[in-house]
């Protein structure tokens, strides 16, 4: 049985076996902004024990069919930036013009019954305004950088300076979206319907619902996986 150490990171956890993901998002644990606290301090965070976190994360393991998601930690970095554009941003841009268009026409047509719907309509427009520029940067300058970085065996100048430069500007987007995510779950009781919501309302909070769950795989793939990987290959070319 492997053992499981409580003070390794949270993002780690999911590193190793990204199907751990659904035992964070059930117990409401951060694995990608928050990734890089230990599970232990994560547990405290929450008020949670460790021991019954440790005991889900075992049976999920043992459950998990490794074939059901992909394992990006074997994946080599240019492999990783290619999947995380055919996948998560190929969603986003999909995904984002239906909800722009559902949580309007849902705040225009139930706002007055529901306050919490005008909101909900504003947090989402923050996200996408945020989300559209975010994934333009990473196609057209940071992930470009990374696989520069793999094709050659030496040292790069970048016009950036660093790697880790844009990597920081990309990580603070990250929290921006994982803070605008969080308000949008408040917002909406964890996407809990009220008894006479309709059926574009309903659609609506399960779409909201599977973009939180795709943007924290997103994140995870780039803060825990990409992003430390291509500072450690930087460091390695000197
Ligand atoms: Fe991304
Ligand atoms: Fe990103």
């Amino acid at each position: 049985m492997l053992t499981l150490d409580a003070e390794q990171t949270v993002g780690d956890f999911v590193r190793q076996k990204p199907t751990r993901a659904r035992v964070f998002e059930s117990l409401k644990i951060d694995y990608c902004c928050g990734g890089k606290i230990s599970l232990s301090q994560a547990c405290r965070k929450r008020g949670i024990e460790v021991g019954a976190v440790l005991q889900a994360i075992h049976q999920s393991d043992e459950l998990a069919d490794a074939d059901t998601l992909v394992n990006v930690d074997t994946m080599g970095l240019a492999q990783l930036a290619d999947h995380i554009e055919t996948t998560h941003h190929a969603y986003l841009r999909d995904e984002l013009p239906r909800l722009d268009a559902m949580t309007e026409k849902v705040a225009r047509v139930h706002g007055d019954k529901d306050d919490r719907l005008p909101t909900v309509r504003q947090a989402f427009l923050i996200l996408k305004t945020e989300l559209e520029p975010h994934m333009m940067k990473e196609e057209m300058i940071l992930f470009p950088i990374i696989r520069q970085l793999e094709a050659s065996a030496e040292r790069l100048d970048f016009h950036c300076g660093s790697v880790a430069n844009p990597i920081r500007q990309m990580e603070r987007e990250h929290d921006q979206s994982g803070a605008a995510l969080a308000l949008l779950n408040e917002f909406t009781d964890g996407y809990t319907p009220p008894e006479w919501a309709c059926n574009t309302y309903r659609a609506m909070l399960d779409s909201l619902e599977k973009l939180e769950a795709d943007m924290h795989q997103h994140i995870h793939k780039e803060n825990n996986v990409l992003f430390p990987k291509a500072i450690e290959l930087e460091q390695e070319r000197g």
